[in-house]
Formats: structure tokens, sequence, C-alpha cells
């Protein structure tokens, strides 16, 4: 017998299952916006995860995740949909948002999808909302208390899923850092005892010094990254989205590298053209991925190497490059240049570092709908690019 209603149970129920056992929290996500759509019968559906800390809301996964698409893009409590959920607790239709003053224009503009009708529900775990599911533009009719059920029933399995795997993430995250906390400790203990023995020349007491004053360096940059990586992997990483400028951030970059380019004897060549079309996203966080690859190109470059910063428009994106003439990386250490704390052997004898400014650039530049990769031939340089979509004049905010 036919029951539409009996199979999307059925389907709940099976995605219910699937999604316990999904530990990658991007993964999980999008599977969960995938079934919010199938079983209420949407065209789209989005996630957002909340942070009680900020009492902020963002943006995390969508079905119709185009290029444009920001993830992390903050979203206010106050006076938005998503936001009236959180507060209430409680599922919300709309079945016209456009004249509703709470919905938030922002994600719409960002995403370039329009939305009609809406239905969303908090996500609740242990009695605290962790975010909101929402199930957009009903493909016929209207949003009715069957969805509501079964939306419910859905973000009640995604709500401990979710759960889970960001325990999971900072599980494994927490070990990876402990384990890598050894070798500087290890290193300031060695030194600290041997600057006690009274027999220890003045240059190896100098040397000493130099290598506790390094290594606390090293573990203050760590802590550093390794919050900056929480805080992307665990999908709470705050986004301040707009418009912006490429060059002006290419150009401060190389303003605030010109230093240690110098320093080491180096020389920057540029082709930024004077026009890009304008980027949507977080200006400081690019600025973030930039510096970093500026710095990667300085610290592993030959001496009297060169370093060529270049931008151009292709397609869809604008691409940017940086190219050093440094020795290279064997093709057998390609793959693992993007996770985190990996460093190509023999990288401690050249240059101070942690092995986590990669695996940063590429978090952050997926969450822009872009994507980074490194091309290198061994013995000649090496160079990383990264490539940004960029929206139409006319999809932007005013
Ligand atoms: N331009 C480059 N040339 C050669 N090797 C590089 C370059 N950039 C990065 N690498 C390698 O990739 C590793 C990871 O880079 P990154 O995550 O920025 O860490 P870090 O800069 O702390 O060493 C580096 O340790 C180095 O081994
Ligand atoms: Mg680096």
């Amino acid at each position: 017998m036919d029951n539409p209603l009996l199979d999307r149970y059925i389907r709940m129920v099976e995605v219910s299952r699937d999604i316990a056992s999904i530990l990658d929290l991007d993964v999980l996500l999008f599977r969960v916006v995938q079934a919010a759509a199938d079983v209420t019968e949407a065209t789209a559906a989005s996630i957002l995860l909340y942070d009680e800390s900020n009492n902020q809301l963002y943006f995390q996964a969508s079905t119709n995740l185009d290029s444009h698409v920001m993830r992390g893009l903050v979203v206010p409590v106050k006076g938005s949909l998503a936001g009236t959920i959180v507060t209430s607790r409680e599922p919300l239709i709309v079945q016209d948002t456009d004249t509703d003053p709470r919905h938030f224009e922002g994600i719409g503009q960002t995403t370039n999808f329009d939305t009609s009708s809406l239905l969303g529900v908090p996500l609740i775990h242990y009695g605290k909302v962790i975010g909101v599911l929402e199930a957009l533009n009903k493909r016929d009719g209207t949003f009715n208390a069957e969805d509501i059920e079964l939306l419910s029933g859905l973000g009640a399995q995604a709500a401990i899923a979710i759960e889970n795997a960001r325990l999971f993430q900072q599980s494994d995250l927490i070990s990876e850092m402990v384990h890598e906390l050894r070798t500087p400790l290890a290193s300031i203990n060695t030194a600290a005892h041997l600057l006690m023995r009274p027999e220890i020349s003045a240059d190896q007491r100098s040397m000493m010094t130099e290598t506790i004053q390094k290594e606390t360096q090293r573990l203050s940059e760590m802590a550093t990254s390794f919050l900056d990586l929480a805080r992307l992997e665990s999908g709470r990483s705050q986004f301040q989205v707009h418009p912006f400028e490429l060059r002006p951030i290419l150009l401060d970059s190389i303003n605030v590298m010109q230093g240690r380019i110098t320093q080491k004897g180096l020389s920057l060549e540029q082709s930024i053209p004077d026009e890009l079309p304008l980027l949507h996203g977080d200006a400081d966080k690019i600025k973030q991925v930039v510096l970093n690859l500026l710095s990667n190109a300085i610290k592993y470059n030959r001496p009297d190497g060169v370093i060529t910063l270049t931008c151009r428009v292709e397609d869809e994106h604008v691409l940017c490059a940086v190219e050093d003439t440094g020795r290279g990386i064997l093709p057998e250490h390609m793959q693992g240049l993007f996770q985190k704390f990996y460093r190509v052997p023999g990288s401690e004898q050249i240059a101070e570092g942690t092995g986590l400014g990669l695996s940063i650039c590429k978090k952050i530049i997926e969450a822009h709908g872009g994507e980074i990769k490194a091309d290198s031939e061994p013995g000649v340089g090496t160079t990383f690019s990264f490539v940004l979509p960029y929206s139409s004049p006319e999809t932007l905010p005013a």
C-alpha cells in the first residue's frame, strides 16, 4: 500500500541510524541537511550552530552549497528567525519569509538563495540549544505538523551525533597537541638542567639560553595556532563576512613581511592587477593565509632566493600564487602538507615551525568556497596557490 508519510518516517529512521556513526563533523552536517530537506520535502535545508559564549549563531552547512556560501557566517540571535528558535526552544514555521521582519537577509545575499517558506527546529542536547536545523521552501503546499514532527525527530538525533563528532574531534586534536608539546618541553628541560652545570662554557651557556627562547617562542605559536585550528574544526570559528578587495590585503601582507625578506637577502616580485573583482568573506582570515604562505616562502627559500606573488582572474574565481626558489618538496612528501602538525622530514633543521599553518590555510580557504594546492619541483622551488570565488556585483549586499 502506498503511504507517503510512512515512507518519510522510514527514511528518517534510516538516516538517524546512519548519522550516529559519522564522526567527521563536516560530513555529518552535510548528511543532516540532506536528510532534513528529504524528509520535509523541501528544496533546501541548512544548519546553524549556536555558540553560547558569545550568543551567536554560525551558518555551517547547506544543501544548496554553491560556491559563494560562507561557512561560519555569523547570524545574530537577536532579531533573526534562527535566533527566535534558539530563544524559544520551539519549532517555528514561517510561510512567507519575505514579510517576516525577522528574516535575516545576510544568508540569502551570500548564498544567492531565495527563501520563501521556512521550518526550523532547535537542536537540543542535554537541555542546551546547540543549533538550529532549517528546511527551506516546501516543494508542494505548506509546511505542516508532520513536517515539524519529522524534522524534530531528525534534529534530536542530529544533536547527539554533532556533540559526539565534536568530542571525537577534540580528543583527537588534544592528543596530537599533547604529543607535539613534548618535543619543545623536553628541549627546554634539558637546556635548563645543563645551564645549572658549573663546567659549561659561556658559548654553551648562550646556546642553551637561545634554545630555551626559541622553544618557548614555538610553544607560544603552537598555542595560538592550536586555538585557531580548534575553533575552525569545531565550527565555532567566527567569520566577519564583508565584500573586500584582495589587492590591499596582498600589499599589506608584503609590507608586514618585507623586513624578514630583506633580512634573509631574498627579493620579492609581484604581479597584482590594479583592478580585481570584489571578494566576499573575512578579509583578516584571508590575510592570515597570505601571511603564512609568504612566511613559508621566506623560511624555506634558498639564500638570495626570489619570492613571486601573483594574482589574476580566472573564470569565476581569483587565483593567488606564492612561488619560491627553495629546494622544493619531493613528490612523496606532498600529500601530508595540509595535514595538521605535518612537516616535511628535515624541515626542523631549516626553520622553526609548528606544521599547523597550512592546515589552517586550507580550512580558511575551503570555508570561503575556494581551494588551495601546492606544486613543487625539487631543486627548483615550490608554488602554493589558492582560488577564491567572486560574486558578481549584483549578488553583493549593498
Ligand atoms: N614553500 C615551501 N617550500 C618547502 N616546504 C614547505 C614550504 N611551505 C611549507 N613547506 C613544508 O610544509 C610544512 C608545513 O607548513 P606549515 O603548516 O606552514 O608549517 P610551518 O611553517 O610551521 O613549518 C613545513 O614544515 C615544510 O616542511
Ligand atoms: Mg608556516
